[in-house]
């Protein structure tokens, strides 16, 4: 089903090539036809995360050879998208035009008027959450889920979240304390009143205290997520108990194969009963269901540092790709 009045064209943040910010530039694209088994969505918000800005420039070198060697073939970044159903796939049934959902939808596309989600990805999209909420959830709340089921995060747990200020640390910490963990967080100093309210029971500036420090004492956590990516190995296996889990979200790496090679390494380093696990996290509607009954009330609260119009679509990627974010950055394509 499609609606007549659907435009041929539409409005793209769109990139030719591999590189910073000022390879995305404003284009007239074809409205994209939804094969059988997709929706189409008139977007409304679309959230943006480190993931994006690395597929933009290309980083690592190791992911041009599935996403395109020369260039992005998915030339629309944006993963996270929340919409109105405006045309469904002649093998949709479960959703129609007009209804409201929201997803994860695979290398990109969301920055743009129109995008196809496929429709086993798409959850509805409750009242209660505004799409710009929504918009917040997919990727880095779902790692989040992700990354402390890997631990066995659980109610009494010491859990030590590297990285606690970011799109997905704040995610992280929130669901953490939700768990009834006992949250200790790394951030940077500006963000340690918000890590504070967000659930953390003692939190640091990572540029005063670091794995290895002694306010972060030794064998005595149950998981440590590392989203920052820069402490040795060895000295995140020793922050834990026996029994205890590092997840490994994210890593700083070269150039050629970025965080892979320390999620490499981690084979080696990793033992029976201190475990170190590379998280590669999946689209996952389940938890993005859960998501979006927690958020609002007493549940979680996304936290968006700025939210951009679509005109500013760039600048929203340039934000996140300075890598200096304070929970989740936020486009309206209203
Ligand atoms: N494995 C997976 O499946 C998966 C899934 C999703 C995302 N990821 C990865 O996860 C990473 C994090 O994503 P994100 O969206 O949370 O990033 P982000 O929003 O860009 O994180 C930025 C925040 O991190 C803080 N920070 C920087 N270095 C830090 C350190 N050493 N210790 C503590 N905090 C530090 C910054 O503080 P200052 O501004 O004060 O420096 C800033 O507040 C990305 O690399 C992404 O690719 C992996």
């Amino acid at each position: 089903m499609r609606d007549p009045d659907l435009p041929t064209t539409m409005a793209a943040w769109h990139q030719h090539r591999y590189g910073g910010p000022d390879v995305v530039e404003p284009a007239r694209l074809p409205v994209p036809v939804p094969r059988p088994t997709d929706l189409l969505v008139r977007v409304r918000a679309c959230g943006i995360h480190a993931g994006d800005a690395r597929l933009m420039r290309g980083d690592p070198y190791l992911v041009r050879l599935a996403f395109g060697i020369r260039r992005p073939r998915t030339a629309v970044r944006g993963m996270d998208v929340a919409g109105t159903v405006v045309a469904v796939g002649s093998g949709v049934t479960a959703l129609s035009p007009g209804d409201e959902v929201v997803a994860e939808i695979g290398v990109g596309g969301g920055l743009a008027e129109y995008a196809i989600i496929p429709a086993a990805r798409a959850v509805a999209r409750p009242d209660h959450v505004p799409a710009q909420l929504a918009a917040a959830l997919p990727v880095s709340g779902g790692t989040a889920v992700q990354a402390l089921d890997a631990a066995s995060v659980g109610s009494g747990s010491r859990v030590l979240v590297i990285g606690a200020a970011g799109g997905f640390g704040t995610f992280a910490v929130q669901l953490a304390a939700q768990r009834g963990a006992d949250v200790w967080a790394l951030a940077g100093e500006r963000a340690l009143d918000l890590v504070t309210g967000l659930g953390a029971a003692h939190t640091f500036d990572y540029r005063q205290v670091q794995p290895g420090s002694p306010e972060l004492p030794a064998a005595s956590f149950d998981a440590v997520i590392d989203i920052a990516g820069t402490a040795p190995l060895s000295t995140l296996r020793a922050l834990l108990r026996d029994g205890g889990t590092v997840v490994l979200v994210s890593g700083n790496g070269g150039p050629v194969l970025g965080p892979m090679e320390r999620m490499l390494r981690a084979v080696f380093v990793s033992r029976r009963r201190r475990r170190i696990r590379s998280l590669a996290a999946t689209a996952k509607p389940e938890i993005l269901t859960q998501l979006l009954e927690l958020t609002g009330q007493s549940g979680i609260h996304p936290v968006i540092e700025q939210t951009y119009p679509f005109a500013a679509a760039r600048d929203a990627l340039a934000h996140v790709d300075a890598g200096h974010a304070v929970g989740k950055v936020v486009v309206t394509v209203e």
